[in-house]
């Protein structure tokens, strides 16, 4: 090989170092005071979550699995305070964080700016207009995205005086029920329906006020795959009927465990929710930024609800700020019982006999020998439940009672 063709050889491997170096480069962004470096296309989000902590703004629309999300809530705003380095103007309006870009040099203020957390808790204000007050009942408290939202951005009271919205029911089927009064209109069940399954069959009909998620002409949603719509639906607007009114998440212990599903696309990864021995619920594992890590089908999530279908692979790591690390206590040991003790052997039915105090109920009566709670029929003139009460000589006598 001639000196010429290695000269050539050597100029184009240099030409193709600097190409590959100009493509890897990466961009300076700095958020809420602390600089890190991103590929371009990263969206100011995704740079935030980089970075971790409150640096991450909430987002309650925004899904990274799902191709288009993102840009509905308006929970992820944040400011920019310098564009870029060639451009270094703030931008004069607060941005979604999860549909813009970074760029080189690009200052970005969340938890460190006023307009943010104000805006925040406008945004907050106005998703809780139409939303119930439905915790106490709700299958997501605990784990809803908007609760805790509330916790940190919300007011005490409303300043709302018109009637929140009602819907027609819609029975999505047997596994799915949709609370449509919940809903903040997020879209993610809608994609997760558009693209994890063949055909879609509900979305988001009429407009303004009037949208609602729905399936056209009440049909029920049975693809293979539409249970995740559970999983990402950041309210209590989709819950497991299968799980319903069961149990608090705060009661249930997560485990981590998988099987050999058969269905090609699901790798049978789940979250195992237990109460003692029995499985209550199955979900799909979630990352730190709750995202589902692995897409799970239906007969995974709600047909396999033994032990014995899974291989288990120990407790779920829980963000310790979650209610869900409650009360799973490690090497507590209980206080003895003395109560039986000090009733002699007796069940603790009646802790204090108030009968010869207030004469109300017949004292004759030993309530503590009625099976269960008294009610007001153990008071009328037959024999009451389980107890000795009528006997010869007893005062609790049926004729007695008749004069
Ligand atoms: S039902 Fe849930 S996931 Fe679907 S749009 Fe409403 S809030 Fe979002
Ligand atoms: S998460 Fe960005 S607008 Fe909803």
């Amino acid at each position: 090989m001639g000196w010429r063709t290695m000269r050539i050889r050597w100029k184009r491997q240099r030409l193709k170092q600097i190409i590959m170096a100009e493509e890897k480069k990466l961009f300076k962004v700095t958020i809420d005071n602390i600089t890190i470096e991103v590929e371009p296309g990263t969206s100011i989000l995704q740079a935030a979550r980089r970075i971790g902590g409150d640096v991450a703004p909430p987002a309650m629309c925004y899904y990274t699995r799902l191709k288009g999300s993102g840009g509905k809530c308006r929970t992820c705003l944040v400011e920019v305070a310098a564009g870029s380095t060639a451009d270094p103007r703030p931008m004069p309006k607060l941005v979604a964080s999860c549909r813009t870009n970074v760029m080189d040099g690009m200052v970005v203020k969340n938890i460190t700016s006023e307009r943010v957390i104000d805006a925040r808790n406008g945004v907050v204000e106005f998703l809780l207009i139409n939303h119930p007050l439905d915790c106490p009942i709700c299958d997501q408290a605990g784990e809803c995205s908007l609760q805790d939202l509330s916790y940190e951005h919300g007011k005490e009271g409303t300043r709302y005086e018109f009637k929140r919205r009602t819907f027609e029911k819609h029975d999505l089927g047997p596994y799915i029920q949709l609370h449509m009064t919940r809903c903040i209109l997020c879209y993610r069940c809608v994609f997760v329906a558009d693209q994890l399954t063949e055909r879609r069959e509900h979305g988001v009909l009429d407009r303004g006020d009037q949208s609602e998620i729905a399936t056209f002409i009440q049909k029920s949603l049975d693809h293979d795959f539409i249970g995740n719509i559970i999983d990402v639906c950041p309210v209590g607007a989709l819950t497991d009927k299968t799980f319903r009114f069961k149990n608090r998440v705060w009661f249930l212990k997560p485990v981590d465990a998988h099987r050999d599903c058969n269905h090609p696309k699901c790798k049978g990864n789940v979250t195992l929710w237990y109460r003692g021995e029995e499985v209550f619920r199955v979900t799909a594992r979630k990352d730190q930024w709750g995202e589902v890590e692995d897409w799970i089908c239906n007969e995974c999530r709600f047909e396999k609800k033994k032990t014995s279908d899974w291989v288990i692979e120990g407790p779920t790591k829980v963000s310790r700020h979650s209610v869900i690390s409650q009360g799973h206590y490690v090497g507590v040991s209980q206080p003895q019982e003395v109560l039986y003790e000090v009733l002699d052997g007796r069940k603790p039915r009646l802790l204090m006999d108030i009968h010869s105090v207030s004469e109300v109920n017949r004292p004759e009566i030993d309530l503590s020998k009625i099976e269960g709670p008294a009610h007001s029929t153990d008071f009328e003139p037959h024999e009451p439940r389980g107890t000795t009460g009528v006997e010869a000589g007893n005062p609790w006598d049926t004729d007695k009672l008749e004069k």
